[in-house]
């Protein structure tokens, strides 16, 4: 069996986990050009890392979002521009901490378990061109520890 990629999870804390799973990160999109194909080993990678509950993109398709490679329960395949936290985060082009879904006015519930969310946007040439979405079962999962190292995972 040939086994060209090996995720190493290592680290006892979230930022330690981060700054380990980083560099696997960039070496393993920066020999790929397609970026399907990325995103799908990213959510992999984040998903393997700290078993998140839902983890994945959507990319910008014309003026909606539309569903992309993502780890964990289906979910609503288009949102709108400013609707829910993604649409907000595609529109404000800012990252969204929300600690409880159920005070986020507009939340879209893809699925009801989730409790808490951070939806970073990918950001090319100046333009949101996807966002990356994560989700947890649990209340208050996401700090700025995520949205530091998320951002920096989007930018690889
Ligand atoms: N909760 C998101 C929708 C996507 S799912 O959580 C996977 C939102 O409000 O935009």
């Amino acid at each position: 069996m040939i086994m060209s990629e090996n995720l190493i999870i290592k680290g006892e804390s979230k930022r330690e986990l981060y700054e380990n799973l980083l560099p696997q990160i960039k070496s393993l999109v920066e020999g790929e050009t397609d970026v399907i194909a990325n995103m799908a080993n990213i959510s992999a990678c984040l998903k393997d890392t700290f078993n998140f509950w839902w983890v994945g993109f959507y990319r910008v398709v014309g003026d909606e979002l539309v569903l992309g490679p993502f780890q964990g329960p289906l979910a609503c395949t288009r949102i709108r521009k400013g609707k829910g936290v993604c649409g907000t985060a595609w529109q404000e082009a800012k990252t969204i901490i929300v600690p409880d879904v159920d005070a986020f006015p507009g939340h879209i519930a893809c699925s009801s378990l989730s409790r808490s969310e951070i939806v970073v946007p990918v950001i090319k040439n100046g333009s949101v061109v996807a966002v990356l979405d994560v989700d947890s079962e649990k209340l208050a999962t996401f700090d700025e520890t995520d949205k530091f190292y998320l951002e920096k995972l989007v930018d690889c």
